[in-house]
């Protein structure tokens, strides 16, 4: 393994459909619209303290957001040392990831392509492990957070998030409607990924099945107003949303958009629109020995 990106091949069903969506989404990813992503990595990095000499692993890495921002932090200790490694499935999320950690002028940043359900390390290695609305990307969950612990040294941290239930309504609603309406797929917003991994309780029973232990969930509302209903369409083309779309064609597609977007826009009040994102903070550790 070496820094920087690599050629993501070889990856076969259930992770391949996911890995091609974030290849094609990696482009707009980083754009201000979905600045809940490194809000949320920027708490994250806050909650986990890292600690001088620490090895901290960030799976499901992006494009970097929680890399960057805990690679900031370790960098920030005076005594120096500690390293984060960052795993993705997807070549063009890490290609991004690379960018943004040369950009940010850090040099404890290592980036690998890796599946988060087999990972390529070895045994108790790591001091915490962070995922950031990554796990419920995962077929089975329970399997991945078994496969984290046994990288995770003992007593080691995990720290993870999820969106909540009500994250992007009223607005995930009026997509499902209007793109059902267009001739796209019945999806109710109960059906996104994230809601497998929506609440303190999911998330507690998931972890305690993984072995997981002290574990405590927190609730941050990390939304803010968007300022033109095109900014809902960044979010929406460069989100797993984008998966939803996939099997329309371009004339179905530039219906939906229209009509969605006229929606949309008609939501607004005084030239804002709240986007509503609570993300679901959870914490746990593995037992000491
Ligand atoms: C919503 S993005 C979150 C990225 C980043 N953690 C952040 O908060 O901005 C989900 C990421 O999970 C990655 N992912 C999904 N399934 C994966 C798997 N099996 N192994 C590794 N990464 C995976 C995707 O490629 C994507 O980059």
């Amino acid at each position: 393994m070496t820094e920087g990106s690599q050629t993501v091949t070889g990856y076969e069903e259930p992770q391949a459909p996911v890995a091609r969506l974030f290849d094609q989404v990696a482009d707009g990813y980083d754009r201000a619209a979905l600045r809940f992503f490194p809000f949320t990595a920027d708490r994250l990095a806050q909650r986990l303290a890292p600690r001088p000499g620490e090895k901290i692993l960030d799976v499901a890495t992006g494009t970097g957001a929680v890399a960057v921002a805990v690679g900031q932090r370790l960098s920030g200790n005076r005594d120096g040392g500690g390293r984060i490694m960052a795993v993705d499935i997807s070549e063009r999320m890490l290609d991004r990831a690379y960018a943004n950690v040369r950009r940010m002028a850090l040099h404890n940043v290592d980036l690998h392509p890796m599946d988060a359900a087999a990972l390529e390390f070895r045994d108790s290695y790591f001091d915490a492990l962070t995922c950031s609305f990554g796990l419920f990307f995962l077929p089975d969950m329970a399997a991945a957070l078994r496969e984290w612990r046994r990288v995770l040294r003992p007593g080691g941290r995990l720290l993870l998030t999820s969106f909540g239930s009500e994250a992007f309504q009223p607005l995930a609603g009026w997509f499902c409607e209007q793109l059902q309406a267009c001739g796209g797929p019945s999806i109710r917003p109960e059906d996104f990924a994230w809601q497998r991994l929506a609440t303190a309780e999911a998330a507690t029973a998931l972890l305690a099945e993984a072995g997981f232990e002290q574990i405590e969930c927190v609730t941050e509302q990390l939304g803010y107003h968007l300022q033109a209903a095109q900014e809902w369409w960044e979010i929406v083309w460069n989100t797993g949303y984008r998966g939803h779309l996939a099997t329309l064609d371009a004339a179905a597609l530039a219906r939906f958009e229209q009509q969605h977007l006229e929606r949309i826009g008609a939501a607004f009040e005084d030239g804002k629109l709240w986007l509503n994102v609570p993300v679901l903070f959870v914490s746990a550790r593995v037992a000491e020995t």
